[in-house]
């Protein structure tokens, strides 16, 4: 692992064990290196109204954009098992929001052994903000 995928591992540990989980029992955390430099972290938040749960990357997102951070360099989610946990269907739209094509998102499972994907690979032909430039 290089140097920026041991503290992105490290600071999406520190969170997960933080996932507020009591349905699932799946903790999740995710960690941004964001254009700003720095590092935002998010764990999972679910609630009574099931719906209302909040996934890892997003509030690891929420994070990044009230801390200054405008752009994904490389993120980083882990979760529970033996496979690599990868982002649910909303969250790869969430990231490709702050993401490009090539962007790298690393996915781990129990053993922190990283896999690495595209934001392409894992959201292909995908829509985004700049479809909507003319209109703003
Ligand atoms: N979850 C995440 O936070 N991120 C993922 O990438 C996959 C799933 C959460 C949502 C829910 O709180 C729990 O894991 C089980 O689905």
């Amino acid at each position: 692992m290089d140097a920026v995928n041991q503290a992105l591992y490290e600071a999406a540990q520190k969170v997960r064990k933080k996932a507020h989980v009591p349905y699932s029992r799946f903790p999740v955390g995710a960690a941004i290196l964001a254009d700003d430099g720095n590092v935002y972290a998010g764990c999972n938040v679910e609630n009574a109204a099931y719906p209302l749960g909040a996934c890892a990357e997003g509030s690891a997102i929420s994070a990044m954009v009230a801390g200054g951070g405008t752009r994904i360099h490389r993120i980083f989610v882990i979760g529970d098992g033996d496979k690599p946990v990868t982002p649910c269907g909303g969250c790869r739209q969430r990231i490709r929001e702050f993401a490009g094509a090539d962007t790298v998102i690393f996915c781990a499972g129990d053993d922190g052994e990283p896999v690495k994907y595209t934001m392409n690979e894992i959201l292909p032909d995908s829509f985004g903000p700049e479809f909507l430039e003319d209109k703003s």
